[in-house]
């Protein structure tokens, strides 16, 4: 049976799909965050006091043609919900009203309430009420931006970790709250006269902001005063190491699930087995290129290869020009000979790519040969018909 063509609702709701790394959606995201960007500007400069009326209505239009943006997006999304999988089996119309109150519906909604204020004539973009709709835009952003989900995902992965250094972090607040109030009372009973006051100045000393409105005066209190600068430092260096690596292990699980997705478009790698392909996948990074675009120019040096999973490649060869579609590969070359680019190659179209860099072609071509042996016997060809040489037909 021929496959169905995605429906246009279909169609939509794929490209507000956060996941969507395909053209529609990074070209969506795009437009979104442009958008943003010029109603968030429009909102900072209206709030300058003094602007000429026309500017003043200048912003207001732009505030307007953004909410009215939101406006359109928040419709078309709420037309498209029914086509989630989680709203598989439950009617069009339970669909919409599930997701008008879910908390992107919500915040969706929130979005355009500016053009509603300004159309009723309520509230005026230049008006001190529009710095509200600054808020509602931030908050969409943040249901969108992917790097929330990250942050949410980071903090629930390394929780038990970060959790170890909140108690050092309570421990070394309350003991030197402790000590400075004993040390510090009679001289300064008004910053360090209990145990409450005195965490005020610990709280600033340890996260290493030192206001300087509360300062030990005893040599005990500033010996204290110093031990926890340092020990600031130090949670906080622990605290920067833990989120770091949580984010770099969830960038590198991610990259893996995209690798994956794209990999199984690659026939070479689909007749691959689990356990090969596995170690293939972790070693992939997923490229995506506009058309015309040279991903490779002739005579630069080459430190990887590339397998086409989406779109095409013009390889600009020596006898002529060839053209390079879903499943191909090139750049191996330049790693098998250790010689510079033979040709240029440049993108036809819009185009996913597979990146393998040299060190690991290297290590795969250790562990698995069969897949080496079939880019080599490539390679081999293409050498041949760049040298104007009748291709040998090889026995296997
Ligand atoms: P490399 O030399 O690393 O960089 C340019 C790439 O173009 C080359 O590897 C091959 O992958 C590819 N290439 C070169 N000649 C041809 C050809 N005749 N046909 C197809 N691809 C080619």
């Amino acid at each position: 049976m021929a496959a169905t063509a995605p429906s246009t609702r279909a169609r939509i709701y794929d490209m507000f799909r956060h996941s969507n790394v395909g053209h529609s959606g990074r070209r969506w995201r795009a437009f979104h965050l442009l958008v943003l960007a010029a109603g968030l500007l429009a909102i900072a400069i209206s709030s300058i006091d003094g602007l000429p009326p026309a500017v003043d209505v200048f912003l207001t239009m732009i505030v307007v043609l953004v909410a009215v943006v939101f406006f359109g997006e928040y419709l078309a999304r709420l037309w498209a919900a029914p086509e989630a999988a989680r709203f598989a089996g439950v009617s069009d119309g339970m669909a919409r009203l599930h997701w008008a109150l879910s908390v992107d519906g919500l915040i969706g909604l929130l979005a355009v309430f500016p053009v509603v204020a300004i159309t009723f004539g309520s509230v005026q973009a230049s008006h001190e009420a529009a710095p509200v709709f600054c808020v509602f835009w931030i908050l969409k952003l943040s249901v969108h931006a992917p790097a929330m989900t990250t942050l949410a995902r980071v903090i629930a992965n390394e929780r038990a970790t970060l959790a170890s250094v909140v108690i050092i972090f309570v421990m070394i607040l309350v003991s030197a709250a402790t000590i400075a109030h004993m040390l510090e009372r009679e001289l300064q009973p008004k910053a360090f006269g209990n145990i409450p006051e005195a965490l005020w100045w610990a709280v600033v000393t340890l996260t290493t902001t030192g206001y300087g409105d509360v300062v030990p005066q005893t040599v005990g209190g500033r010996m204290v005063g110093s031990l926890v600068m340092v020990s600031g430092i130090l949670v906080l260096a622990l605290m920067t190491g833990i989120l770091a690596t949580g984010f770099a292990e969830e960038e590198r699980r991610r990259e893996y699930l995209r690798v994956w997705d794209q990999v199984t478009r690659v026939p070479m790698f689909a007749e691959l087995g689990t356990v090969t392909l596995s170690e293939i996948v972790s070693k992939l990074r997923v490229r995506h290129y506009p058309p015309r675009i040279v991903v490779v120019r002739r005579d630069e040096p080459g430190d990887s290869m590339f397998f086409i999973s989406e779109g095409e490649v013009e390889v600009r060869a020596p006898r002529g020009t060839v053209a390079l579609r879903q499943g191909g590969f090139f750049g191996e070359m330049a790693l098998l000979d250790r010689l510079p680019r033979s040709a240029t190659v440049v993108t036809t179209q819009p185009t996913t790519l597979l990146v393998l860099y040299a060190s690991d072609f290297y290590e795969i071509a250790a562990n698995i040969p069969s897949l080496v042996e079939s880019v080599e016997r490539e390679a081999r060809r293409r050498r041949a018909e760049n040298l104007g040489e009748p291709a040998k037909v090889e026995s296997s």
